[in-house]
């Protein structure tokens, strides 16, 4: 395996934006990755695991430790019963792997279509869409334990999933994923409760969706209202959604009585940041220099140009103290800066 040095890291990141890594390195195998790791660890700098840098901003001066790059391949299917164990490596394309499992008519996958990435991040940041996570599915994340020098493998619930977070970001650097095994139905259910879901299909006349229709309606959704990375550069959603009290949910609605909220437990509303800085905030399709926000979606953040990190990190605190005026809400970023 060859270590490169002052490799510009813009071009590894959907958001087009970042300066050089100091090293930098593609891990094919296991060996690759111990080799890696025993670099930083011998020359006490930090290291970052790349997929497909998709959810990352990159600080205009760089990385100061070695970028590892994960590309291991490789996806079995085992069957058993009704249920396939679809195990597959840290570097395959996320989306390559739901369309091969749609492919195969395996339900489980077909709601979180088009999500960019790889299978290596989608644990890491518990990726979900149109009321569907991966953690739903997902049985065990095969991972090297930095900390302990040992490969482990980690069950569902060890993996402390939640909202866009998981054990892997708690305790970042300590854990590399290398496979992800799900376990998906022969015949199982459809999730086509979430709004747009319905309305796809309701406009469509159709009222028993195939598993593959699915599939397609994710992908149309998702392409109408989300920019297509390979025109625009962009992490998708750059912030989270909020979680918020009934309390403060109702004194929201009493001020934006068009707010649709939804309820997590009977404490606990989930609010609608991409409709709070549409709406109360004017933040949809802004433009400022090199930065905005996308047209169709506030919550995504556009590279229109040549954008640098900064930049776009002026804009996102613009929006931050614009939705605490407004509604006395703090928000946070969905999108992990890499400096
Ligand atoms: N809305 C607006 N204005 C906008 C965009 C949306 O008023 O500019 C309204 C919508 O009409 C809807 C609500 O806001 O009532 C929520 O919008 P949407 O359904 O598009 O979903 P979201 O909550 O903004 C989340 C995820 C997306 C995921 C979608 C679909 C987060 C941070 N984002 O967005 O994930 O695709 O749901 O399930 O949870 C990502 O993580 O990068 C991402 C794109």
């Amino acid at each position: 395996m060859t270590i490169q040095e002052k490799i510009l890291l813009n071009q590894y990141t959907t958001f087009r934006i970042g300066g050089p890594a100091r090293f930098f390195c593609v891990a094919q195998n296991e060996d690759d990755l111990i080799e890696a790791i025993g670099f930083s660890k011998k020359k006490k700098i930090p290291f970052f695991i790349l997929g497909g840098g998709s959810n990352i901003l990159v600080s205009d001066v760089g990385f100061p430790g070695i970028v590892i790059k994960m590309e291991m391949k490789g996806v079995t299917y085992a069957e058993d019963g009704n249920d396939v164990r679809v195990t597959a490596a840290a570097g395959e394309n996320w989306d390559s792997l739901v369309q091969a499992t749609v492919d195969r008519g395996l339900f489980g996958f077909e709601n979180l279509s088009l999500i960019p990435g790889t299978v290596g991040a989608a644990p890491v940041q518990n990726i979900g869409a149109y009321g569907s996570e991966i953690k739903d599915v997902i049985e065990s994340v095969y991972v090297l334990d930095v900390l302990k020098d040992e490969y482990k493998t980690l069950k569902n619930s060890d993996c402390k999933f939640a909202y866009r977070t998981s054990l892997f970001k708690e305790e970042p650097g300590r854990y590399v994923v290398l496979s992800t095994t799900c376990i998906l139905k022969k015949k199982g259910g459809l999730n086509i409760g979430y709004k747009d879901v319905q309305e796809y299909f309701s406009f469509k006349k159709i009222k028993e969706p195939t598993l593959k229709q699915v599939r397609d309606a994710v992908v149309e959704i998702r392409t109408r209202k989300l920019p297509d990375i390979r025109e625009y550069g962009t992490a998708g959603s750059f912030f989270k959604n909020v979680i918020v009290s009934q309390t403060k949910a109702q004194e929201l609605i009493a001020k934006y009585p068009e707010m649709i909220v939804h309820a997590v437990n009977d404490k606990k509303v989930k609010i609608p940041l991409a409709w709070i800085l549409d709406h109360a905030c004017g933040f949809r399709g802004v433009k400022k220099g090199n930065v905005g926000t996308y047209k169709n979606q506030a919550l995504v953040l556009i590279n229109y140009g040549n954008a640098t990190a900064q930049e776009i990190t002026d804009l996102a605190q613009k929006m931050v103290d614009t939705v605490y005026e407004k509604t006395g809400i703090e928000i946070f970023p969905e999108v992990e800066y890499v400096q």
